[in-house]
């Protein structure tokens, strides 16, 4: 793509770093990417790349001689002036984000009077002042800092990437805040340029609302079970309110992911440490934790008790189109089913590697037919497309029983009930 645009730094080489700097590259910058993790630059310099999300290698591949792997910073210092923050900042035992990784980055920063550290990793709110603070006490005021956050979704990143609903620029009007717009521009995004507090909130409040819009449609499927309604053609009716939105009002069992969950107790914490008790993300919490839960309760309606009983998990990953087990409902359902005395067969085409490490009590298999051989009842939980496409007269041939619990609500249940299945959906008639 186009002429020799700005050179920038990327300190972290996750799912948010990686696509970033790919994403960059892509537009013309030259990259410097840093992480401290060895292994993984070896790996991402041998061409390798340590993540599963569609479209990113090919991306990588193509943009190869803009893009450099180090675990130094000297050359990302050296050839840029803009540092993008990507490091993990995961929960603490408290809720509170981990900033150490975030902290580590600030303290290598030289006092060079032309950088400036570009935060892309979700920090709490408060966090971007707190970093131009200790830049003063550390004698860097030169140093800028701009807040940026990214709202990619893994398994679409690099979509999300290069069309991003808008771009959200928190800083205090510098010159840095000028480059990182400029950097964007080609993408055509609508603009945020705001202060660094709010451009650290819309990335808390954002997920927040995200996760509210989930349990709000989930409690309405759950309502929708014991009135005869159908959730699916509730959130067709609402979603086609412009104040609504369709996004988001798929009913299922809870939502995952590290980002999420992650951000809605941040949130809490952070207006609880300023004294203020956030009431309805306690509800949001709890309705996703039951939501994950209730599977069993729909298995047990049809099935009894559930000890001894052959369940088939279709699908691990907290979404499709990722390998990633972040709270998923999977980790959780799994745990259920075998504390009820059941034996769990389970099948994910991307996420079982990881998933054998977390759940070794399951039987992995290497098909979804073979998860499901001899299944007394099967559960979709996360809707790979494999999945969803399943021949369903070979699934009733393969099962014991006849029950299919549609997780995702992704399943068509007239085509199950024509193989001879019965169907259970979620907030489904
Ligand atoms: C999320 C945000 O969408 C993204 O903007 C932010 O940058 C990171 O966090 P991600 O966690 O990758 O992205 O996945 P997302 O597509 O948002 O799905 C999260 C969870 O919600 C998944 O488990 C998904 O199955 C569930 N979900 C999503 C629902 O249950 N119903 C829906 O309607 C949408």
């Amino acid at each position: 793509m186009s002429a020799q645009r700005e050179p920038i730094g990327v300190i972290g080489t996750g799912y948010v770093g990686l696509v970033t700097a790919a994403g960059f590259a892509e537009l013309g910058s030259d990259v410097w990417c840093v992480d401290i993790d060895a292994e993984k630059i070896a790996r991402l310099r041998a061409g390798e790349v340590p993540i599963y999300e569609p479209g990113l290698k090919e991306l990588l591949e193509r943009n190869a001689a803009r893009l450099h792997f180090s675990t130094e910073i000297g050359g990302a210092l050296e050839h840029a002036r803009l540092l993008f923050v990507a490091v993990g900042t995961p929960p603490t035992h408290s809720g509170d984000a981990d900033l150490s990784a975030v902290n580590a980055v600030v303290a290598e920063m030289p006092n060079s009077g032309r950088h400036a550290l570009v935060m892309k990793s979700t920090v709490p709110c408060g966090t971007g002042a707190t970093i131009q603070r200790v830049f003063g006490e550390q004698g860097k005021e030169s140093l800028s800092y701009v807040s940026c956050p990214e709202f990619l979704k893994e398994g679409s990143a690099v979509k999300d990437f290069m069309h991003p609903d808008r771009v959200v620029v928190g800083d205090d009007d510098g010159w840095a805040g000028d480059a990182v717009i400029a950097l964007y521009e080609p993408l055509g995004a609508p603009l945020v340029r705001t202060d660094v507090a709010s451009a650290e909130m819309i990335k808390l409040a954002a997920n927040a609302f995200l996760a509210t819009k989930i349990s709000f449609i989930n409690e309405i499927a759950n309502v929708c079970e014991d009135t005869g309604a159908d959730v699916i053609e509730v959130a067709r009716g609402v979603g086609l309110d412009e104040r609504i939105g369709p996004r988001f009002l798929q009913a299922g069992i809870g939502y995952g992911g590290s980002c999420f969950t992650k951000d809605v107790s941040a949130l809490k914490l952070l207006a609880a440490n300023s004294g203020y008790h956030f009431q309805l993300l306690n509800a949001v919490t709890e309705v996703n934790e039951l939501q994950k839960r209730r599977v069993i309760s729909k298995l047990q309606r049809h099935l009894g008790a559930l000890a001894g009983r052959r369940i088939a998990l279709l699908g691990l990953a907290f979404k499709p189109e990722t390998d990633d087990l972040r709270g998923a409902s999977s980790l959780v359902l799994a745990a259920r089913l075998l504390a009820e005395g059941a034996v769990v067969s389970a099948y994910d085409p991307v996420a079982a590697d990881a998933a054998r490490e977390q759940m070794p009590a399951l039987d992995f298999c290497d098909s979804a037919l073979a998860a499901l051989r001899e299944a007394d009842a099967a559960v979709l939980v996360t809707e790979w497309r494999e999945l969803v496409e399943l021949d369903w007269s070979a699934v009733a041939a393969a099962m014991r029983g006849d029950l299919v619990v549609d997780g995702r609500n992704a399943l068509d249940p007239l085509r199950l009930r024509g193989a001879g299945l019965r169907y259970e959906g979620i907030g489904r008639r």
